[in-house]
């Protein structure tokens, strides 16, 4: 550590006034200062949201003076005397408020983070206009990013708001309403989300929201070569020159393991690079300071000299022979391979009637969550305490103690709301940095990044170069798969042996494929770690299976649908892992619920066409999809506790962290059934690693099944305690009343005087504790054995438009089935497929990320409002035998279908297939080109 500091610098700023929600405000600030800063920091409305101060994102949205503006565009100076309208004062507005309600009953706000800035562009529109249309609503909340919703639960509740607003009845709306089940009847119900108020109000608390007054700020110097080794010039010089810094840390005052990693085994990556960075991006050195002084310091200054070194960029290059090692213990630079063998491929491929090759490749793909990284750090004694946006809480406490060479149980993970993760924050972040300097300087610290080093530093989805060769007869039969697959990595391991392992067990897709082989291969490069992001590699692969079955259907004459429900797996053929499900198999079900408006979408699409005089083609695309819960063969277990307290309440603890999908309510929906108690009696206790048991990761689509199970456990053990304590039977009925608790045993009442009982150590009158592990197997040499106990399976149909002359495509509709097992709340169940589809769509048509290009919002684009077409979904309830109550996860399981399903629909309009993904307008319209001169395109 380098120390020593220079005297302070003192502010620079003047007095402005004006209103902010009908208050008059007086700020100290320089004129320039933006907006968003002045009303977060200085007026602590940090309901307004920065996630990409550059006018992006929309989720600083504010009205001024009753327009709508990107507060983080806005210099402090330019607002004097007007009027600021911020999330928190829409309560007091008539608009404001029916918006927030419509919000939380269409289930509108899933993480949050875009949802103030959603809802100030909305009442903006119907401040104007009362009764819009819904390209009017689609237009207001065009500039406002979400990348958790899929926008349409968004504009319905707009659309509802204003209905209501104008005092309109809408009688054939069937909009959900807010509803409190009785006792033991809260699953099914479309309840709305109980975290959803905070997110609504503008005062739910996330990464960048909460900080001590006294925090110094942490600021990270990353590499900005691919690969460059570095030298550093003198340190405590550079302190002592510069006032407001107080220290620089690297490498060498890390005082544990310069070194973490999600899977233990393969953990590899530095806090601080040590002589060499092995990608752009990556942390050398963090500075501590005052935020000003560590903000105004320019890069150049910090004394570090560096020698750029030839990077390997790509797959071919770090495969190629000879090829120099970026981790010496890993030959050839393979991280990881992946194995599943069944039967004879090359045999069953000779005697096919027909055979199919093909080839895909998918770029790195950016999660883009409106909330970048951030978070606080304090050491407490001897203890550490992080409060910072996860998806893992318990795992980023392993790695902290690993760091700091301290006890787990002296690192204390607080998760604040998360504004999106899709995995990318099962990594850590700001985590180490605040931990390092909060631990050396025994002050709080804060560290809060910004959009591009967001972009720049974090995983990735994996680049995917993925080769198949298919067979099957001419009665359309699958008889054989043959699929390899390479997987760019990055520079450290993150999660490539999960998306080594994942793939092969799931590129056969949903289908019963007698004969397989599937080998993966995580190669590592000097680009950003790629890692987990919604499917862990499965979204690629199923772009590459489910196009060859589009194939090989087209080569034998049969229906795409049809080909894929004659080939589905059902509760008795066995798995490409030679597992046999026995129930819960909804993948037919899914398939046959699209059949009848297959037929009618590939009728209009075929009349369209046949009409057609212009550039305009339409094509409908299908594809199915499974996906395991959990770990792959691997333990993966979920520890609830319950307990019932002296007035009657339950504290529910529960450590799986919602990212916006929505644990926290169906978890409670869960616990509350088993046990028989209203949800209103519940008291949710979430996330903190020092009152809730471990949860594991939310990750897998694992939270519904391992965590609700465990919930479910918990809940029928505390009755059962309480009956017990009633000295009642099984059959008796519980029942929570006013304050209290009653045991109504036939016709005897016995009520629980609970005031009066003894506390245990947990200080509950009963506390009842419960895990559940999945039963899985590990898999042998070929990849045979059980790695999931349950899957979840769908099917998309996608109806899109292709513009031949432009190369665009305008997806019109998808259909979405999925077999969920149990429902447990249709409406947050529904925002997981509209939100899905949405990355769907992205990763099939826009969404491709270039290290040392692109790296914001505004060249890096996701999906807007008027990108995503309506959603229908169909809900298929096939029971799982372990899931609680028969529920399956579904959170990563809505993103796999649609990207092959639109791909398929590209080639149905204009008879391209693009072995490139994505599709976008230069590449579509170069493929219709070659098409027309005869070249080769699928
Ligand atoms: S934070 Fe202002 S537009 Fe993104
Ligand atoms: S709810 Fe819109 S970004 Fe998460």
């Amino acid at each position: 550590m380098a120390g020593s500091r220079a005297p302070r610098v003192e502010a620079d700023g003047q007095s402005i006034a004006f209103r902010v929600n009908g208050r008059a405000v007086l700020v100290s600030s320089s004129p320039l200062q933006r907006l968003s800063r002045v009303l977060r920091e200085e007026l602590g409305l940090t309901g307004t949201k920065v996630g990409c101060d550059a006018g992006d994102c929309g989720a600083c949205t504010v009205l001024l003076d009753g327009d709508p503006v990107c507060a983080c565009l806005v210099a402090t100076g330019q607002v004097e005397g007007c009027e600021v309208t911020t999330v928190e004062g829409l309560a007091d507005t008539n608009v404001g408020a029916r918006l927030q309600q419509a919000f939380l009953t269409h289930g509108a706000a899933q993480c949050g983070a875009c949802t103030p800035g959603m809802l100030i562009a909305a009442t903006a529109l119907l401040d104007r206009n009362s009764t819009p249309h819904e390209n009017e609503v689609m237009d207001a909340i065009g500039g406002v990013l979400c990348r958790c919703t899929g926008y349409r639960k968004i504009i319905a509740a707009i659309l509802d708001a204003a209905i209501k607003n104008a005092g309109v009845e809408d009688t054939a709306s069937a909009a959900p309403t807010a509803i409190s089940p009785a006792a033991g009847a809260a699953v099914g119900k479309r309840l709305v989300r109980l975290d959803g108020k905070q997110k609504v109000d503008g005062s739910e608390i996330f990464g960048a929201d909460e900080t001590p007054a006294s925090a110094l700020a942490v600021r990270a110097i990353r590499s900005p070569y691919h690969r460059a080794r570095f030298h550093f010039g003198d340190l405590a010089a550079f302190v002592r020159d510069h006032p407001g810094i107080d220290a620089v840390f690297t490498a060498k005052d890390v005082p544990g393991k310069n070194c973490y990693g999600v899977i233990s085994k393969f953990a590899d990556q530095p806090v601080f690079a040590e002589g060499e960075a092995r990608h752009r991006g990556e942390a050398i050195a963090a500075l501590v300071g005052e935020t000003a002084a560590v903000e105004a310091l320019e890069t150049a200054d910090f004394p570090v000299s560096w020698e750029e070194l030839p990077p390997l960029g790509d797959i071919d290059a770090a495969l190629a022979t000879g090829a120099r090692l970026i981790h010496e213990n890993r030959p050839g630079n393979i991280l990881v391979r992946g194995r599943v063998v069944r039967g004879d491929v090359d045999k069953a491929l000779d005697a096919a009637d027909v055979v199919v090759d093909a080839e895909y490749e998918t770029g790195f793909i950016e999660h883009a969550y409106i909330e970048p990284e951030a978070g606080f750090a304090q050491r407490v004694g001897d203890q550490i305490e992080i409060q910072a946006c996860t998806q893992s809480p318990y795992m980023d406490r392993s790695d902290i103690a690993a760091i700091l060479g301290i006890a787990p149980e002296r690192v204390r993970i607080i998760p604040t709301a998360v504004g999106g993760g899709f995995g990318s924050k099962l990594d850590l972040s700001v985590q180490p940095f605040l931990a390092v300097a909060a631990w050396h300087l025994g002050k709080p610290m804060r560290m809060v990044y910004s959009r591009t080093e967001s972009i720049v530093s974090t995983t990735k989805r994996h680049p995917a170069r993925m080769r198949l060769r298919g067979g099957c007869s001419k009665e359309g039969k699958l008889l054989a798969l043959d699929f390899a697959a390479d997987f760019n990595t990055g520079a450290y391991s993150s999660w490539g042996p999960t998306v080594s392992a994942r793939v092969p067990v799931h590129a056969s897709g949903p289908y019963y494929v007698p004969h397989y082989r599937a080998l993966t291969r995580a190669v590592h490069t000097n680009l950003v770690p790629a890692g987990a992001f919604r499917g862990f590699g499965v979204p690629q692969a199923a772009i590459a299976q489910e196009q060859l079955y589009d194939e090989l259907a087209d080569r034998v004459g049969i229906d795409r649908l049809e080909f894929r429900i004659l080939n589905a797996l059902d509760e008795h053929t066995p798995t490409v892992t030679g597992q046999v499900l026995g129930a819960g198999v909804g993948i037919r079900a899914c398939l046959e619920a699209l059949r009848p408006k297959w037929q009618t979408a590939r009728r209009d699409a075929a009349e369209f066409n046949s009409n057609a005089t212009g550039a305009l083609r339409r094509g409908v695309g299908v594809a199915g999809m499974w996906y395991g819960c959990g770990n792959t063969s691997l333990p993966n277990p979920s520890t609830v506790r319950i307990g019932l307290k002296r007035n009657g309440r339950i504290a529910l603890h529960q450590g799986a962290v919602d990212i916006g999908q929505g644990s926290n309510t169906i978890v409670t929906q869960i616990c509350a059934d088993a046990l028989g108690a209203p949800i209103e009696r519940f008291d949710l206790l979430s996330g903190d690693t020092s009152i809730t048991p471990d949860c594991g990761k939310t990750s897998a689509s694992r939270q519904t099944l391992v965590t609700g199970k465990a919930a479910q456990m918990a809940g029928e053990k505390l009755r059962r305690g309480m009956l017990k304590l009633a000295g009642a039977c099984d059959c008796a009925t519980i029942l929570f009343n006013d304050g209290g608790v009653t045991v109504r045993d036939g016709d005897k009442s016995h009520v629980l005087a609970l005031r009066d009982l003894p506390l245990d150590n947990y200080g509950y009158v009963i506390t009842s504790e419960a895990t559940f592990d999945p039963p899985t197997s590990p898999l042998d040499e070929n990849g045979q054995g059980v790695p999931y106990a349950v899957f979840g399976f769908g099917a998309h149909m996608a109806e899109i438009e292709v513009d031949t002359e432009l190369g665009t495509v305008r997806v019109l509709k998808v259909t979405a089935a999925h077999d969920v097992g149990r429902a447990i709340n249709p409406t947050l169940i529904e925002g997981q497929i509209e939100g899905g589809v949405a990355q769907g769509l992205g990763m099939a048509l826009m969404e491709e990320f270039f290290p040392g290009k692109g790296e914001n919002l505004h060249d890096y684009l996701i999906p807007s409002a008027g990108d995503i077409p309506p959603v229908e979904s169909i809900l298929i309830e096939d029971p799982s035998p372990i899931g609680p109550f028969g529920a399956k996860g579904i959170g990563e399981q809505a993103v796999i279908p649609t990207a092959p399903a639109i791909l398929s629909a590209l080639h149905d309009a204009v008879g391209i297939r693009l072995r490139r993904i994505p599709a976008t307008p230069d590449r579509v319209r170069a493929a219709i080109l070659a098409l027309q001169k005869g070249e080769a395109h699928g």
